[in-house]
């Protein structure tokens, strides 16, 4: 992207005040390719002319930096140590995504006064706006963190494979979610499938099951298939829409952010993100 669209983007006014829509991405189990996901649909949303903030809330394992070739040094409690503002970690890339590390920041929030709380949270907020789409990568897992970011999003992508003990856990949030009486939109994306065909039957093993236990509608968040192209673009160090613009796997991504894209959110404005989240877990 060029400097002069990233610059359009960036200044695009905050009289767009309609909160950003955010969508958090999700596993139960770990190494199923949610950061991978997150980069590459962050990049499509964002050459599609959307403004894109990108999370890592990965507050453990996070490596958005390594797929995203960034050099992350601070992050959320670097805020909270008082070293660094909240503009001052926000890392713009060339694709015109804006990328903010948590660190374990968010679980230092619990260690700080209320007031001091409040102030960071509204400045978080405030980020919001500056935003179309919030992509928060997650961590696997249904650890009460995690489980907070995606009850306080809007829309839930669940990422799974085919492996049944991936989709075993995939069922396991879900129903985390659905217990909580999530109100946002929950999608499975089936990663790494051998074929189309197996992705889809992923899916809708995994949606009948919801719809019949669970009584919770699982929205069909497409299917990628495996494809070493993903992991020679890691090595390089950049997100494989960038490193292999005319593969298939680029053409998957683009259009399941097209769908995701198209989304919007049913409720009107009321809280903010990441006072959601912060009311969520403390
Ligand atoms: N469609 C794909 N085809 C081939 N390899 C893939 C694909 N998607 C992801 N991978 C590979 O799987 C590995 C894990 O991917 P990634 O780090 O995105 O997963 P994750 O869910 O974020 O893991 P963690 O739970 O540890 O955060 C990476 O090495 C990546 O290259
Ligand atoms: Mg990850």
């Amino acid at each position: 992207m060029n400097a002069s669209r990233i610059s359009a983007l960036r200044h695009r006014t905050d009289a767009h005040a309609e909160r950003a829509m955010v969508l958090a991405i999700t596993s139960g189990k770990g190494g199923v390719g949610k950061t991978n996901v997150a980069a590459n649909l962050s990049i499509c949303l964002a050459g599609a002319f959307k403004r894109v903030l990108l999370m890592d809330a990965d507050l453990g394992l996070g490596n958005l930096d390594v797929v995203m070739n960034l050099n992350s040094r601070y992050n959320l409690s670097h805020v909270l140590a008082g070293r660094k503002s909240i503009e001052e970690i926000i890392q713009l890339t060339s694709t015109g995504v804006e990328v903010i590390c948590g660190g374990s920041g968010i679980e230092e929030l619990a260690n700080i006064s209320p007031f001091q709380r409040q102030r960071l949270v509204d400045e978080l907020d405030r980020l919001g706006h500056r935003a179309d789409v919030i992509v928060i990568d997650t961590g696997a897992g249904i650890h009460t963190t995690v489980v907070g970011f995606c009850m306080a999003s809007d829309h839930t992508l669940v990422v799974t494979t085919p492996e049944p003990t991936a989709m075993t856990d995939a069922y396991a949030m879900i129903k985390v979610l659905a217990g909580k009486h999530y109100t946002g939109r929950i999608s499975l994306l089936v990663n790494m499938a051998d074929s189309i065909g197996e992705g889809r039957k992923t899916y809708r093993q995994l949606a009948e099951v919801a719809a019949r236990f669970l009584n919770t509608p699982v929205y069909d968040g497409g299917v990628l298939c495996r494809d070493e192209l993903v992991s020679s673009a890691v090595r390089r160090r950049e997100p494989v829409v960038l490193a292999y613009p005319r593969s298939l796997i680029a053409d998957c991504f683009a259009t399941i952010s097209a769908r995701l894209g198209n989304i919007r959110r049913t409720e009107p404005e009321t809280t903010g993100f990441f006072q959601k989240v912060v009311n969520w877990l403390f």
